[in-house]
């Protein structure tokens, strides 16, 4: 009998007694891709994890087989040796650093020990032409875009001897042609005898790209299926445990007057050329939900950043709230008029990775229970924690575990729960379903109705067009800083707002 490419035997993994993974077991040849599905939590990134030697042989049970042999790797540095390339859902390139530097960080002792300057530079330049990447080589990582860093981050793994390429949510943060242009890397990667794990909350993506498809919920492994005939409500009844009939739950809400007015809102980094928000002027009103649309630095983040006093470079606009004028000069300012966001960038901006869960969930409002002598009120404070993790359904072990080992989904749960706590009138929510899982997404969808139903006004922006036009009432659609168009959700299409976000001359507004 041939044997498999890789081949994982009852993997069993706990952290600190709690059983994250039970028993999975997955095979996969070369020139084949398998995408694992699960829900937030199920335990997808630690059986990566496992595989990958970010926890080494020993710390696990099972058997890991690579080519046919055992391995015992003991860090990452020896599978990637084998041939195992992860590229982790959260990105781990050096931000001072250029493209070239971190393309080859880590790499300068192997086989390109001897490469000069002008080598790495054309090497570097191939791989970025075959990831489609159209940036040069000494380009610091900080100038580009979550998406781009993410190429570069396959543009590195490719400089490797990859056999077996792991991406952990790849295209969570890509824009649609990104995703394509990665679909299509990695078809063109199986092409050639590179094996592929895939994992990704987006079912479509699953299907277009993988041969298998394995499920897993609560670190059980449920079922491994051939990809072809395999339908997304399969997928998901196989993850949640039951069929979820509608994926946006819309429900009907009053729309009151209008409380938010912003006006020639403009914003630009210092000594850039272009503004990156641009003379934009728009409305919201109560209990409305307000989607804004756009591609990847369209400003539709830096629009929000604006509102909520967090934007990092010069910014003007003229705000209203409630028939006011309000300077907002800091996010304190802000929450203080009722504004309250949950940003993109979680890593960077949401949390504080060593802290509790609880504590991250309470971190901007812990004035409220403390009393004038200082001492922090810990019933009350462990109560509201408790009934937002349940709301939100956090997956965690409990509310004193540090926040980094809660899965990529319910660190974003959490993050909302803290914002929730602030009890804003108007929440803004950049890219609120990236990394969640579609039982979760539902229940945050549900969630958003609930609160508009009760006064709040949400705004909310989104990459994921089926997500804007099934859960907004109204649309805004930005174009390199200006908003190009504004749309009801009645009838509209996702060729409507594609349209309007790349071309130059719709205008609607
Ligand atoms: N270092 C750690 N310490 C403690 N618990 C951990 C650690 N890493 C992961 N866990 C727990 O193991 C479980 C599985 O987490 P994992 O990150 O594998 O989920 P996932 O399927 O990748 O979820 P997501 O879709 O949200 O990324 C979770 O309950 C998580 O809290
Ligand atoms: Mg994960």
């Amino acid at each position: 009998m041939k044997q498999p490419l890789l081949d994982m035997r009852g993997i069993i993994k706990s952290f600190s007694g709690v059983r994250a993974l039970n028993g999975v077991s997955i095979q996969l040849d070369p020139g084949e891709a398998l995408s694992i599905c699960g829900e937030n939590g199920s335990g997808k990134s630690t059986l990566m994890k496992v595989l990958s030697g970010v926890w080494p042989f020993g710390s696990y049970e099972g058997e890991i087989y690579f080519e046919g042999n055992l391995v015992k790797a003991s860090s990452i540095r020896d599978t990637e040796a084998l041939g195992i390339v992860i590229i982790h859902q959260e990105l781990a390139l050096v931000k001072e650093l250029t493209v070239l530097e971190n393309i080859f960080l880590g790499n300068e002792l192997g086989s390109f020990a001897r490469l000069n300057d002008e080598e790495m530079h054309r090497r570097t330049s191939e791989l970025l032409a075959r990831v489609k990447l159209d940036v040069l080589p000494d380009t610091p990582i900080r100038d580009l875009g979550v998406g781009q860093q993410q190429l570069v981050e396959i543009a590195k793994a490719l400089n490797k001897n990859v056999k077996l390429l792991i991406l952990d949510e790849p295209t969570s943060s890509l824009t649609t042609t990104e995703i394509e242009i990665l679909l299509n890397i990695v078809s063109e990667l199986k092409q050639q005898g590179i094996a592929c794990i895939y994992i990704s909350h987006k079912l479509e993506e699953v299907l277009a790209l993988s041969n298998w498809v394995t499920v897993i919920r609560d670190g059980d492994h449920i079922d491994t299926r051939s990809a072809e005939n395999l339908t997304q409500n399969d997928i998901i009844s196989m993850m949640v445990g039951r069929e979820l009939d509608e994926l946006f739950p819309r429900e009907e809400h009053d729309i009151g007057d209008v409380i938010l007015k912003v006006n020639h809102a403009t914003a630009k980094q210092a000594g850039a050329s272009r503004a990156q928000v641009e003379d934009v002027s728009f409305e919201l009103r109560q209990g409305e939900i307000l989607g804004i649309a756009g591609l990847i630095g369209s400003g539709r983040t830096e629009l929000m950043q604006c509102l909520y006093g967090s934007y990092d470079g010069n910014y003007e606009a003229e705000i209203e709230l409630h028939g006011e004028s309000l300077a907002i000069r800091s996010q304190r300012t802000a929450l203080e008029a009722g504004i309250a966001m949950v940003p993109e960038d979680r890593k960077r901006h949401g949390i504080v990775p060593i802290m509790s869960v609880g504590r991250n969930i309470t971190l901007s409002v812990l004035s409220q229970y403390s009393s004038w002598f200082g001492a922090i009120n810990e019933d009350q404070e462990s109560q509201d924690i408790d009934n937002y993790i349940a709301q939100l359904k956090v997956k965690t072990a409990s509310s004193e575990l540090s926040i980094k080992n809660l899965s990529g989904g319910n660190q974003q749960k959490a993050i909302i729960a803290k914002c929730l706590l602030t009890h804003p009138k108007i929440l803004i929510l950049d890219e609120p379903t990236r990394g969640i899982d579609v039982g979760a997404k539902y229940e945050i969808y549900k969630l958003m109705f609930t609160l508009v139903k009760q006064g709040m006004s949400i705004i909310m922006v989104s990459s994921e067009l089926s997500e804007v036009i099934g859960i907004s009432d109204r649309v805004l659609v930005m174009h390199e800083g200006r908003l190009k168009g504004q749309f009801d959700h009645q009838g509209l299409t996702q060729e409507m707002i594609m349209n309007c976000a790349i071309k130059e001359d719709t205008a609607n507004v």
